[in-house]
């Protein structure tokens, strides 16, 4: 278990970026983890069909907010496309840990809420 919490997750979750919302996001949303309750909201601006802005708020655990963390530096400057485009594996790597089944929705929450964002923008 130790393993999962390396460092770059630690200090992504001890100094979290992009933290924070939107006052009137072009991309918003929020949504939970069913097995736990825990929440994240993306908020997102775009310009000239690129993230220009990204936030995210919300409560959970060091994997879940650490990915999400991750994904907001991730997008920044990305198009609609190429954030759908993103999978799980993307996320997999960027946290670059083996993950136990029970922390893999933690994992996924916040791409879960990105992609969710994207489809009701439409
Ligand atoms: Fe709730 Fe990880 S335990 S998101």
């Amino acid at each position: 278990m130790e393993n999962l919490y390396r460092e770059h997750i630690l200090d992504h979750y001890g100094n979290p970026r992009n933290q924070g919302t939107l006052e009137s996001p072009d991309v918003t949303c929020e949504w939970d983890n069913p097995l736990c309750g825990d929440v994240v909201r993306i908020d997102l601006n775009l310009e000239d069909g690129r993230v220009s802005e990204v936030r995210f708020s919300g409560e959970g655990c060091v994997i879940s907010m650490a990915s999400a963390s991750m994904l907001t530096e991730a997008i920044k400057g990305k198009t609609i496309a190429e954030m759908e485009a993103l999978r799980d594996e993307d996320i997999f790597e960027m946290l670059g840990v083996e993950l136990p089944p029970s922390r893999v929705r933690c994992a996924l929450l916040p791409l879960r809420v990105l992609h969710k964002g994207l489809a009701e923008r439409r």
